[in-house]
């Protein structure tokens, strides 16, 4: 039944106002007693002694019985409502106007009275009704004194209508009846409008829990509406807040859904395309050796020399290709483990470039080295960055043809170095740019591939770089060449 949290808020809401209700009608109707008690006991303040002074009621210990009648039957005229009560200066009740029978009591605590003569009162003042045996009264008293000897007192129970009930005591006064309506009106207003408010409130937890258990029961998150606070920009309410923290928190773990799908994905054709990679060297090399194995005799030295060349080239290109792996991955696990020290970069590529100047040569290119005046040390790596630079100098030479020139440029750009492989070869063609960092991306070319290249040397490049932080970038033009840069931060030293 109190399952939502609608009707929870609802049910102490009504509870909290049924009770107030309740309350406040009982105050009103204790209230409104006690006013009319005060009101009549003020009004008739003076009643009791007005009466003394008007007759003399007991007159050398005796009841002058035939006043006293006189003033009873005057009061039952003018107010019903009105007892008298003439007591002795102990309290006991020595006559009244009451109906016979109708007295309870036989004497009445003199405390009260006592205070009320004293004149210093507090109204309401009760005192003993005699009609009951524990009921109060508002009452008027006075002393009746003959030359100063007390002679008893006149006590004046001012009456009022008393009721079996409250509803009854409700039900006779237009007053309390229009106050009681008027509450039951005003909670009943409050409660309507409690309701639909905190209907108001809960509808948008309701929504963000729907949309909660559409998106655990695999809806996508653009398909799933969130009640982000009509559209206004944060900071709203705390309903909002959770929403837009689930939405955060839900788009992350797309995120990283479908970051490991690619990383599945990439996995697969990572081992597909190794295992392709190897088993073709493999088999060739397997292919020669059993021919010479089985041919021996037959196989002229120079055939033997071939047939070892070729076995030893595939050697060759299974060992870069398991090299190249091993060292993607070792890039891969070795995520933020850079051994970033500051070092020379001028220094480093004359070296770099100094390792492939015979290379160069018996290929007749020309291989240079702009370096800048007065270039500073760099922040990174050296043993990455030389493979970088290694990688890009072999590419750059192998699709350089004769004759061409293939140069490295260092250049300072604000707080970094940008360092350039430029070569005067073939390029690339324009739709091959966009994947030749791919892992294994060779472009395939008429003639047939140089065993040893393995289409991961700029992929090795690019996750050098990525761990740097940084990128490298590639431009090339179809038969006039291509430049490869990439930067790296100044060292500053602080
Ligand atoms: N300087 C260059 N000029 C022309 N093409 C290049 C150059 N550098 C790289 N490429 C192309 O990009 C491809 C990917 O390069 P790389 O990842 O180093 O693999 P690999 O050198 O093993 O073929 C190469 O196959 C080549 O076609
Ligand atoms: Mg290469």
């Amino acid at each position: 039944m109190f399952r939502s949290l609608y009707s929870k808020l609802s049910a102490v809401m009504l509870m909290l106002f049924i009770g107030v209700g309740i309350l406040v009608v009982q105050v009103v109707l204790y209230a409104t007693d006690m006013y009319r008690q005060e009101v009549s006991q003020k009004l008739n303040r003076e009643l009791a002694a007005n009466l003394v002074k008007e007759k003399l009621l007991i007159q050398d210990s005796k009841i002058r019985h035939e006043d006293l009648k006189h003033i009873f039957h005057m009061l039952m005229v003018i107010n019903p409502s009105i007892e008298l009560y003439l007591l002795d200066p102990e309290g006991n009740i020595l006559t009244y106007s009451a109906a016979p029978g109708k007295v309870k009591r036989e004497r009445v605590s003199l405390g009260p009275v006592k205070t009320w003569l004293s004149g210093d009162v507090t109204m309401p003042l009760l005192g003993d009704d005699p009609r009951h045996p524990q009921r109060k009264k508002v009452f008027s008293a006075a002393r009746i004194q003959q030359q100063d000897r007390l002679e008893g007192y006149l006590y004046v129970i001012l009456g009022g209508e008393e009721y079996d009930s409250v509803a009854q005591k409700i039900q006779e006064s237009f007053i309390l009846r229009m106050s009681t309506w008027i509450i039951i009106a005003g909670l009943c207003l409050a409660s309507v409008s409690g309701l639909i408010f905190f209907a108001l409130l809960t509808r948008r937890l309701k929504r963000l829990d729907a949309s909660m258990r559409a998106f655990k029961s695999g809806k996508s998150l653009a398909s799933v509406d969130f009640p982000l606070g009509h559209g206004q920009a944060l900071p709203g309410d705390e309903v909002d807040h959770l929403s837009q923290t689930f939405r955060e928190m839900a788009g992350r773990i797309e995120q990283q859904i479908e970051e490991l799908q690619n990383n599945d994905l990439l996995r697969r054709e990572l081992v597909a395309n190794v295992s392709h990679d190897l088993r073709t060297p493999l088999a060739t090399l397997t292919a020669y050796l059993e021919t010479m194995q089985l041919k021996e005799a037959d196989l002229s030295a120079d055939e033997r020399r071939k047939y070892v060349q070729v076995a030893r080239n595939h050697c060759l290109r299974l060992s870069s290709l398991v090299n190249d792996l091993f060292e993607l991955a070792r890039l891969d696990a070795e995520e933020n483990k850079l051994n970033l020290e500051p070092f020379n970069i001028a220094e480093l590529v004359q070296d770099v470039v100094q390792n492939y100047e015979l290379t160069a040569k018996e290929k007749d290119i020309t291989l240079t080295s702009n370096i800048g005046q007065g270039l500073s040390f760099v922040q990174g790596d050296i043993g990455l960055i030389e493979r970088i630079l290694e990688n890009l100098i072999m590419n750059a030479l192998r699709h350089t043809p004769k004759g061409g020139t293939v140069s490295i440029i260092l250049s300072p750009a604000d707080e970094y170095i940008n360092v350039q492989v430029l070569d005067t070869g073939d390029g690339i063609p324009e739709q091959e740019l966009p994947h030749i960092f791919d892992r294994f991306y060779k472009i395939s070319t008429s003639e047939s591939p140089p065993v040893s290249f393995t289409g991961l040397g700029l992929a090795i490049a690019k996750r050098i770089m990525d761990l740097h932080g940084s990128d490298i970038e590639v431009e090339s033009e179809l038969n006039s060449g291509t430049c490869f840069t990439f930067r790296l931060p100044v060292y500053t030293p602080n």
